[in-house]
């Protein structure tokens, strides 16, 4: 089922702001959308509106072709996980799937039929009988995520559900959850603050920050057009290298004098009218060049060099003390105090307004 929030607000009572203002969204049917951004930028606030756990304070929820802001949470055909999984611990793993649909006083026939049905899906058919105490984090949740699917749920509601496993284990369920999503091909949102499960999990993501949608997309656009600064830096690891100066002569030339860069064709274009205004550029670090440079060098000492295997972090310096991060491969050899020239890929530079933030299309 489509999802669509059009000019969503939320104000919490006895709070002064609104937490969440202007949230203009839609989700298509099937989709699996992740919603991202800091801890306190609204995403259980936005969720829980969804869910109908909060109230909405202005702006229209519509599911399908119907409005849905007043309809009771157990009306709305979601289903919802959370971080904490919510288990009854008195209860088996059995009758904690069945809960729901017993309560709704469905057939006993039909209820073990959906609660072997997600068992098997999810993999937990041999501890049906157990307490959830006797269970490990990673099977727990694997019954919080079979306890929402016996609904069988327009949409699927996520609030962190990995949120408390190991990194392995975090890793795993991500592929398992992709897989269930494939199969069961229910409308899911899902919230993280973890760009990683964004960008792995998501076919649409909207990331957030303090209260706003900074941008809504599809992971790789993220990673190669980050609408605005605050997107630069929150996606990708390590962060990209930003930098502050004015446009002279067509060139870029940082604020410290230390930099010079010739920008591409398409983007000598764009920057015309940037001529002697502020605008930050920035590169990811893995878009350096490291050998067989022609322009846009720079003299560098090297500072920390981070062997993590198939590649390597270096910590370059240059003349004021400033450093880039750079990501090289394993296998070159450099060493802590070296000096060396590095050269920008003038074909992976972003350019943002240093007034707005944004990016310089
Ligand atoms: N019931 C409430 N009453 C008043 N303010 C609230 C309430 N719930 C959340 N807030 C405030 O709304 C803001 C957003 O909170 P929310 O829980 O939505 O953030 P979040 O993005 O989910 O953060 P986290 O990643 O830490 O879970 C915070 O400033 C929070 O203090
Ligand atoms: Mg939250």
């Amino acid at each position: 089922m489509k999802v669509l929030l059009d000019n969503v607000g939320k104000k919490y009572e006895g709070r002064e702001n609104f937490t969440l203002r202007h949230i203009d969204l839609e989700i298509e049917d099937k989709d699996f959308c992740v919603i991202l951004g800091p801890s306190g930028c609204g995403k259980s606030t936005l969720l829980r509106m969804i869910a109908g756990l909060n109230s909405i304070t202005e702006g229209d929820l519509i599911f399908g072709d119907r409005r849905v802001n007043k309809v009771p949470s157990k009306d709305r055909d979601i289903a919802m996980v959370f971080q904490s999984y919510a288990l009854y611990p008195h209860m088996t793993v059995y009758d904690n799937m069945a809960f729901s649909l017993a309560m709704r006083k469905e057939p006993k026939k039909l209820i073990h039929e959906r609660v072997m049905e997600a068992a098997k899906v999810l993999q937990i058919e041999n501890y049906l009988y157990s307490k959830p105490s006797d269970i490990s984090g990673g099977q727990r949740q694997r019954v919080a995520l079979g306890r929402a699917m016996v609904r069988k749920p327009k949409v699927f509601l996520m609030d962190e559900p990995l949120s408390n496993l190991d990194a392995k284990l975090r890793e795993h369920m991500r592929v398992e959850l992709v897989k269930l999503h494939k199969a069961l091909e229910t409308t899911s949102i899902y919230v993280t603050h973890d760009q990683v499960e964004a960008m792995t999990m998501a076919t649409k993501i909207v990331l957030m920050d303090g209260g706003k949608i900074q941008q809504v997309g599809k992971p790789e656009d993220f990673y190669n057009r980050p609408e605005n600064v605050f997107v630069a830096k929150f996606i990708g690891s390590p962060t990209m290298n930003l930098v502050e100066g004015k446009m002279r002569g067509g060139k870029f030339v940082s604020d410290d004098g230390a930099i010079t860069l010739n920008p591409s064709d398409a983007d000598a274009q764009k920057l015309k009218e940037y001529e002697n205004k502020s605008i930050i550029v920035g590169i990811r670090s893995e878009r350096f060049i490291t050998e067989n440079m022609t322009e846009n060098i720079l003299d560098c000492t090297l500072d920390i060099v981070e062997l993590l295997g198939k590649e390597k972090t270096i910590y370059a310096r240059y003349s004021n003390g400033k450093t880039f991060v750079v990501t090289i491969p394993g296998h070159l050899q450099f060493k802590v105090g070296d000096n060396y020239k590095l050269a920008f890929d003038k074909e992976a530079l972003h350019f943002f307004d240093g007034e707005t933030n944004l990016r310089i299309n």
